[in-house]
Formats: C-alpha cells, structure tokens, sequence
C-alpha cells in the first residue's frame, strides 16, 4: 500500500518501514505543534470522528488534541449510551452516517475486525484506535517513536514485551511492525498468555532473534527496552483464570536494579500494579513520554491523510 492522502489505518502490518519511517520523521516536526509552541492550521475546517465503543482516554484525547492543534475540530461519541447503538444500529450504518458528518473516523471497538468491516462501508478513511485483541496501529507508530527518538533509531535494540501477550493489541501491532527492523525480540509471558501462534510464525519468518520465556528477572539485564503491558481483566472469558495470572509481574525497584543505565521501561497505559510507582522518578521511565508521543504521531498520520503539512 504506498501513500498517506485518504489512507485508511487498519493493521499496522500494512505499514512498510518506508512507511512507519515518514510517519516518524513528520512526527518529530509536528512535537512544537503539539506542544503548542508553534501554530500550524493545515487542517482548518476539515472534521474528525471519533466513535468509541469501548473506554479510552490516552487514544481518545489524543486524537482530539492533535486535531485541534492542526485547527481541525472533532465529533464524536464515548461510549454507546446515549447514541442510536442503544437502539439496535449496526456498525455498518452507523459508520454510512458519520462518513456524511466528518472527513475521517476513528474507531474503537471491542470486536477484533470492526475497523476493517466499517472501512467496507465508507470511502473516508478509517483509522483503527484499537479493536478488540486485534490490533492498535497507532498505539504502536506512537510506541516505535518512542523507540526511534529515544536511541536515534530503532534498528540493534533488544527488546522483551511483558504481559499479557494473548490478548494485548499493542503488542501484536508492535510485534508485525519490528518486524520491519533488525531487533531481537523477547516475549515474557505466563503459559496460556503467549503471543498468538500467528503473530510468533510471522516474527519468525522475518528471521527475527525470538526468545520466549516466563521469568522476566532473567532477562532484563541485557535489554535496551522493557514493554510493559496489563494483565486485560476485561479479555479473559473466565474470571478464574485472570485471578490466577493477575499480579504476576511487578517492574519495580528490585528488578531493574541490575539493568542497563539505558534501558527504558514503556507501557501503553492504563498500568494497574505492573510497574511500581517508584519505577516513575527513575531514570528508566519512558511511558509518560511515550503517551505525550500520541499527539504528534496522531498529528503527523492525520496530516499526512487529510492533505496537511507538518
Ligand atoms: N494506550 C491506550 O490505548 O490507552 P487508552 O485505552 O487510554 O486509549
């Protein structure tokens, strides 16, 4: 798929490293305009829509923001309460309606599929904020910036992802898109909540260094990026089983004493107890940044879509 104007963002695995690489480099023009220390109104009276499904706030606000700065404005609903969903509406006719009212949509929702199912039913483009344990494309532009702007480049890390490798869309979408660079990756998860077979096959057959393992505290002292994620309470179909699994990793203190100066810990965020609040004054804590990062990628992606400039 070669260039942004009309661009729909579904699957971060549509993304070349040609790609991922203009969406990064636009990014880090656009972090003034996100900052608010430089105007720029490239976007001046085009409209985003923002559907929401599910809860968000990271994602959600973040759209909004980068919209606004660019002097675009945002529509949009946060949670179906309240909306003509209550009443039965197919996402497919919703989406037929807001593609009347708006320039772009961006959509979360809890089915894995839907960004791509509603991108059958409308010509604006469609910009996928996470759907179900699918994928989260933009999460992960915004993660591999991150990445790309704290080491100057994304190519020679050695990274592990933690967590809930099963049903976590960010590290699906991370996984496909350094897929596309030289890493070695490392997967740390409790047994039933490793990566999906697909997603380990596809790292494999780009001749990626793999490492799977369950014991986190073996592995962080080679690293150069520790990608946290939360055990998904709402994902699992059984209580039982989340109550056996929650908990299990704590990043504090202890563990990262034996780490690399520079190794940075990330996270999607929301975190519930899995980096320990002492981890935030250290030197290693890279998530709150990582979150401020959503405002320019999301600036750059919705430029390069909707025919701004950075
Ligand atoms: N990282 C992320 O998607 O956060 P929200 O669920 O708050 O949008």
């Amino acid at each position: 798929m070669g260039g942004f104007p009309g661009r729909d963002v579904l699957s971060i695995a549509d993304f070349s490293r040609k790609d991922i690489e203009a969406v990064l480099k636009t990014a880090k023009k656009m972090v003034p305009v996100a900052r608010g220390e430089r105007a720029n109104r490239t976007l001046e009276g085009r409209i985003l829509a923002t559907l929401f499904y599910e809860p968000s706030t990271r994602t959600r606000l973040s759209f909004e923001s980068a919209m606004k700065r660019l002097g675009g404005s945002v529509i949009g609903f946060y949670g179906t309460e309240g909306t003509s969903v209550m009443k039965g509406e197919t996402l497919a006719d919703t989406v037929r309606m807001v593609e009347s009212y708006s320039d772009a949509i961006v959509l979360r929702h809890p089915q894995e599929g839907a960004a791509r199912l509603a991108a059958e039913f409308t010509d604006r483009p469609v910009i996928n904020a996470g759907d179900g344990a699918g994928q989260h494309p933009t999460q992960t532009l915004l993660d591999l910036y991150t990445i790309w702007d704290e080491r100057g480049g994304i190519d020679g890390a050695k990274i592990a992802l933690v967590g809930d490798l099963k049903y976590g869309r960010t590290v699906h979408s991370l996984t496909y898109a350094l897929c596309e660079f030289d890493v070695e990756l490392t997967f740390v998860a409790p047994a039933g909540l490793q990566m999906p077979k697909e997603v380990v096959e596809h790292a494999r057959a780009h001749g990626l260094p793999l490492a799977m393992t369950e014991d986190l505290s073996k592995v962080v002292k080679d690293l150069d990026v520790l990608y946290v994620t939360r055990i998904q309470k709402e994902r699992f179909p059984d209580p039982q089983e989340y109550a056996k699994v929650a908990g299990v990793y704590r990043v504090d203190a202890g563990l990262l004493r034996d780490a690399r100066k520079s190794l940075v810990v990330m996270h999607p965020l929301p975190r519930v107890d899995e980096v320990a609040p002492e981890v935030d004054a250290t030197a290693h804590a890279r998530y709150f940044e990582q979150a401020f990062n959503g405002v320019p990628v999301r600036m750059a992606l919705l430029s390069m879509i909707l025919g701004g400039s950075a």
